[in-house]
């Protein structure tokens, strides 16, 4: 952990070379502990008053479901909006942002994942040589999309939605991207074409090298027997939104004072919950990427 006079010299390093806020992630997290720290101190004496503590409540509540593409857990959304256009919109596929744009017009595009979490599935994919891939929870095909074209030409995924509506907004990009052929799409609920892929003799068993997880959130838990079963050793699971809009470290009473929607504040328990028991769940070893929303990577051990 770094001391007090180590983040003092860090900070006031960065101040002396740019004078920003928020020019890359190591020093923007410096920065924060420093106030913490100052913080603390100052309430352990008594001062904090109420405007105070609900600033500090404030940038807890660091995740954001904010304008399209900019669902993330960072505190700085320049630093997102520098990350988005130096790394990821260049190395978008045209379908893919062609879909991501499409996407914006539909009312519930609050559920697109993020264009960088995106990216990192694809490349995460193609350094696994990533074959056969599932995804539950689909919407309109961002992350199945981004998938499709991370995989090679005999890949295959089977995708999962509880209908298909949505995904008829980003059909037209996949058929164009010309990866359509790739995807095995299964409407209804995941629970049951689980019980179905389990019920088909081995054929499933030990079959996918990753799958991704984001739908029905608080079934995640109920999935992850299953999920053990059908990835192979060696392959991953991806659930997604496992930082929950920041909530995870949010108490109740906190979530209630800064008016977080009720189904945020519906589902944080069950995510509290899930990473819990990944964290000492030991046929797996994990990660818990903080992009996007947070994206908890399980990487099947036996
Ligand atoms: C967050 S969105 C998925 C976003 C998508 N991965 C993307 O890249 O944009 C969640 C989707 O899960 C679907 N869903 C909800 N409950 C489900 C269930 N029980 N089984 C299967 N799909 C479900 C919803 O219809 C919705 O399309």
């Amino acid at each position: 952990m770094a001391t007090t006079a180590e983040n003092g010299s860090r900070s006031n390093g960065k101040e002396s070379t740019n004078g920003k806020e928020h020019d890359n992630g190591t020093e923007s997290a410096t920065t924060t502990t420093t106030a913490h720290t100052e913080t603390s101190t100052k309430s352990d004496v008594g001062v904090k008053n109420d405007a105070t503590v609900k600033e500090e409540t404030k940038q807890k509540q660091v995740g954001r479901h904010g304008k399209l593409g900019e669902k993330t857990i960072l505190h700085s959304i320049g630093l997102m909006e520098y990350i988005l256009e130096s790394s990821v919109y260049p190395r978008e596929h045209e379908q893919l942002r062609e879909l991501r744009l499409e996407t914006g017009k539909h009312p519930r595009n609050l559920m697109l994942s993020p264009a960088d979490e995106g990216r990192f599935l694809q490349v995460l994919l193609k350094l696994m040589n990533a074959k056969n891939t599932m995804e539950i929870g689909v919407y309109t095909g961002y992350s199945l999309l981004a998938t499709a074209l991370a995989i090679p030409d005999d890949g295959k995924i089977i995708a999962m939605d509880i209908n298909r509506d949505c995904l008829n907004v980003g059909w037209p990009s996949i058929e164009k991207a010309g990866v359509a052929d790739k995807i095995d799409f299964r409407e209804g609920p995941a629970m049951d074409t689980l019980d179905v892929l389990l019920g088909e003799g081995e054929k499933y068993h030990n079959h996918f090298d990753f799958i991704f997880v984001d739908a029905d959130k608080n079934n995640y838990i109920n999935y992850h027997p299953k999920l053990l079963q059908l990835v192979r050793v060696g392959g991953v699971i991806a659930y997604d939104n496992t930082l929950w809009n920041g909530t995870v470290a949010l108490t109740e009473e906190e979530m209630v004072e800064l008016q977080l929607p009720k189904y945020v504040r519906h589902y944080q328990p069950y995510i509290l919950e899930l990473n819990k028991f990944l964290a000492a769940d030991s046929r797996i070893d994990i990660s818990l990427v903080s992009i996007g929303d947070g994206v908890t990577l399980c990487r099947r051990l036996l």
